[in-house]
């Protein structure tokens, strides 16, 4: 068993927004960790016949809290490691076409190859700037009417306070400034921080702030 940030239900979710792939783009993920939320989003894509590369980022740098996550579930980390060899070998019995960035997000963003998105699903993006530059690398690649963006944190603010809930809120005042471009398609709100969106239609980086946000 992969050690898993992600509840088993958001794991069939992948997997069923991977079979509905159109063939109108590629699938990425931005935080994959261990590869518990990759797997099955690849095992949906397999389905669909996915026959593209699966873009996969990450710092894969082992800290003390992956080390926490990973021993309660019963796997030993070591702090400091890296671990996209770790990713690579869960996922490559799934998948061969894996493009695996390691480095820093937004940066290592760099190194993507400009196609189409029809998947994207963003568990390390959470918060400014990293959050805001992302999007602004990526949505001008997303196929209006067709692209699921999934946000793994959206609702991570609620178990914080302060400054640390006040960042945490990024994604969900982004999509309160932008709710006509984003439709919210799924959540658990009373089981995790998980919500995923059908992207509708172009933003427009220029619009000005919204003031009200939360759920
Ligand atoms: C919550 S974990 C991902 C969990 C995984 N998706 C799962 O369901 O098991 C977040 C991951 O994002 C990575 N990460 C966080 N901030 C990052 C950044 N700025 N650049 C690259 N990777 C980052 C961490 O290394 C970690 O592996």
């Amino acid at each position: 068993m992969i050690p898993s940030m992600t509840p088993e239900r958001v794991h069939s979710y992948l997997w069923s927004i991977g079979r509905e792939w159109q063939g109108r783009g590629t699938a990425m993920e931005l935080g994959c960790w261990l590869g518990a939320s990759s797997v099955p989003l690849l095992a949906g894509l397999i389905d669909a016949k996915y026959d593209l590369p699966f873009w996969a980022f990450d710092r894969w740098r082992i800290d003390t809290y992956q080390v926490k996550e990973a021993k309660k579930q019963g796997a030993d980390l070591i702090p400091g490691a890296s671990s996209k060899s770790l990713y690579l070998q869960n996922v490559s019995g799934i998948y061969e076409n894996v493009r695996a960035i390691q480095g820093n997000l937004p940066k290592s963003l760099e190194n993507y190859d400009g196609s189409p998105i029809e998947i994207c699903v963003f568990d390390a993006p959470k918060k400014d700037p990293v959050f805001t530059l992302c999007m602004k690398y990526l949505e001008p690649l997303f196929v209006p009417g067709v692209t699921v963006l999934g946000l793994l944190d959206y609702y991570s603010y609620e178990k914080h306070t302060g400054r640390q809930a006040y960042n945490l809120l990024t994604p969900i005042r982004f999509m309160e400034k932008y709710d006509d471009c984003f439709t919210l398609i799924k959540h658990w709100p009373e089981l995790c921080s998980c919500a995923f969106f059908k992207y509708e239609k172009p933003v427009d980086w220029d619009r000005s702030n919204s003031v009200s946000y939360g759920r």
